[in-house]
């Protein structure tokens, strides 16, 4: 989900529409804005932003301090009752909030024996009814009563909360999820990440969990949830208001795809000096000998992030010599992991604000093991948690499927694994300077695999109506399958399956027919021999290949229907190139089905809740 909120000079209404637009990637099956202005007026509508916008109309939206929540179900199906803003019983109070409260069933048995009168399904109106019940009952300010329901939800939330009583006051709390102050001059804007925020001022505080905002009277206090007064730490931001819009792009996915030339450099500026020949990360430098010591690193992620996590395995194994293993952080926070003070956990994640990611971080964190994180978005949650870090600085990513995160987060993990291999003696001076040669290549092949739209456009065509497809790779180029699927799934919703490609003969084999796209990607590598003969069988039962292939083979093209053919380069690097044809493909699938490529249903570009 996705909050914003308004308190100064201005009117609020349209700031937080643009805000929530600006979030909705965060999710999109509701939304609504409380208002408040005298009356604490809330509109709220299933759907998108848009929704809401037209069935405000022309209504007077006055208000100089307001609220808005764009929703990810998780509570509740997506409808107009269980949509944000709720109200407390009376409706004097208002809330938003992301996350879950686990504690919610008991809290509202127990404010219904109060006569507290529920309308929706929702965690949230419990937790509002909740700050009403403790007001009454404690006759305090609604500051006091925010701050004890704290004490009594267990959960994760964001909240922002206004009152009718309190006219000139807008209270926010958060705990697990994230939270975002811009700071202007005696207004303020609040939101989920900085994107809604950096139009109107670049200063920020980001709320710590356990702490609660109070803004009145042009004034910011924050306190904790024991109610000691904090001192806000104002950071200045550099992000760049174009970086977050479309740029003369039709979605954002296609936007981000074609920046990844600029992101893959972004994320070695500074890192690959190739004239000086070395290497340089700050965050590894720290933990320097912790990374050539270690006995075993573990890798935490989700989603794509969970497929740069498996590239990564490959790289650390083949270039440092140390083993990995890769984890769901949904499984393995979930499991009684061995874990020792000798192991490395690397947790990769585009937002930083995944919930299972978070969680299995502070599980690893309280069993010793070093925590290393890779995030793109600065000052994010699972950034703040970790003990070292890079962060990917692909740029704000918007498409809800990740395509530059994730080659950023493989570039990283490349400079990671180059670096720790070098201290290791696992990594020749010969071989890492060949591989910081072809690194520094990658961005103008990656440029080129981007010439290929056309070509893949028109493949697209042929495919469209498929209802299944399969993917194979080997070696670095499986885990590419297996993201060049999960794209696949997340925009166009056919259903599609990466393998192993040898594996296929254990199972998926059993799927092709003449009506079976097969997405081989099948570059000259070490397994590339073993791969034509995987062709060969997918072939003889007639399946149809689309394999993404080295420029000049002249093997497969005689075996496939459709060749897409990319650069050469290192077998390491690989994944950077071969998973472009890959995303361009999904792209063009999903457009041609007319499906809502940047923001597919049911999804969220962040996770905040398990
Ligand atoms: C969601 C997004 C995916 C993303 C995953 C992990 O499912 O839709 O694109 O890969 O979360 O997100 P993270 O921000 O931790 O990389």
């Amino acid at each position: 989900c996705g909050i914003v909120a308004y308190i100064g000079h201005r009117e609020a209404c349209p700031i937080i529409i643009k805000g929530l637009r600006r979030l909705e990637y965060r999710g999109y099956d509701s939304a609504g804005v409380a208002l408040l202005n005298g009356q604490l007026t809330v509109y709220k509508k299933k759907g998108k932003v848009a929704d809401l916008e037209a069935f405000i109309g022309e209504q007077d939206t006055h208000a100089h301090i307001g609220m808005g929540h764009t929703r990810w179900a998780t509570h509740g199906e997506p409808n107009d009752v269980n949509a944000h803003p709720h109200y407390s019983t009376s409706e004097r109070i208002a809330i938003i909030h992301n996350g879950i409260i686990e504690n919610y069933a008991a809290l509202k048995q127990h404010l219904q024996q109060q006569g507290h009168v529920f309308h929706s399904d929702t965690d949230t109106e419990v937790f509002v009814n909740l700050i009403e019940e403790i007001q009454k009952q404690n006759h305090c300010t609604l500051e006091e009563a925010v701050r004890l329901a704290l004490h009594e939800v267990v959960g994760a939330y964001a909240i922002v909360v206004l009152s009718k009583d309190n006219p000139g006051q807008l209270i926010a709390a958060r705990k697990g999820s994230p939270l975002v102050i811009g700071v202007g001059e005696g207004e303020f804007f609040l939101a989920s990440d900085a994107t809604p925020i950096i139009e109107y001022t670049n200063e920020v505080v980001y709320v710590n969990d356990y702490e609660l905002a109070v803004i009145k009277d042009g004034q910011l206090e924050i306190r904790s949830r024991e109610d000691v007064v904090q001192t806000p730490y104002i950071q200045t931001l550099e992000l760049e208001l174009d970086r977050i819009e479309k740029g003369g792009y039709e979605h954002f996915m296609l936007k981000e795809i074609f920046e990844q030339p600029r992101s893959i450099l972004d994320s070695m500026r500074g890192r690959l000096e190739l004239e000086a020949g070395h290497l340089n990360m700050g965050g590894v430098r720290a933990y320097e000998r912790k990374f050539v010591n270690a006995d075993r690193i573990l890798i935490v992620a989700c989603g794509t992030s969970w497929h740069a996590g498996l590239v990564a395995e490959y790289l650390l194994e083949d270039l440092a010599r140390i083993p990995v293993e890769v984890e769901y952080a949904s499984e393995f926070r979930y499991r009684n992991p061995v874990i020792t003070e000798r192991d490395i956990v690397i947790a990769i994640s585009q937002s930083g604000e995944t919930a299972d990611t978070l969680a299995a971080i502070e599980l690893a964190k309280s069993r010793g093991a070093t925590i290393f994180g890779i995030c793109n978005v600065v000052g994010s949650s699972i950034a703040r948690a970790t003990d070292a870090g890079a962060y990917t600085h692909a740029g704000p990513e918007i498409g809800v499927a990740s395509t530059k995160a994730f080659t950023a987060q493989v570039t990283v993990l490349t400079l990671l694994a180059m670096i720790v291999g070098h201290k290791r003696g696992t990594l020749t001076d010969t071989r890492l300077r060949e591989l910081m040669v072809e690194l520094d290549n990658i961005p103008s092949k990656v440029e080129k695999a981007l010439q290929l739209n056309d070509q893949i456009e028109q493949i697209s065509e042929t495919f469209k109506d498929a209802t299944n497809f399969l993917y194979l790779g080997r070696g670095y180029n499986f885990p590419v399958a297996l993201e060049g699927a999960l794209k696949l799934k997340e925009i166009s919703y056919i259903h599609a399956e990466g393998y192993p490609a040898a594996e296929m003969k254990h199972g998926p084999i059993a799927l092709i027919d003449e009506n079976m796209p097969v997405v081989v990607i099948a570059t000259k590598d070490s397994s590339y021999e073993k791969v034509v003969s995987n062709i060969q069988e997918v072939k003889a039962r007639k399946g149809r290949i689309i394999a993404v292939v080295t420029e000049g083979d002249d093997v497969i093209p005689a075996m496939a229907e459709f060749t897409i053919e990319v650069p050469a380069t290192s077998e390491v690097l690989m994944p950077l190139v071969s998973v472009v044809p890959l995303q361009l493909l999904s792209y063009h699938i999903a457009v041609l089905r007319g499906c809502n490529v940047d923001q597919p249903r049911n999804l969220a570009k962040s996770v905040t809740v398990e």
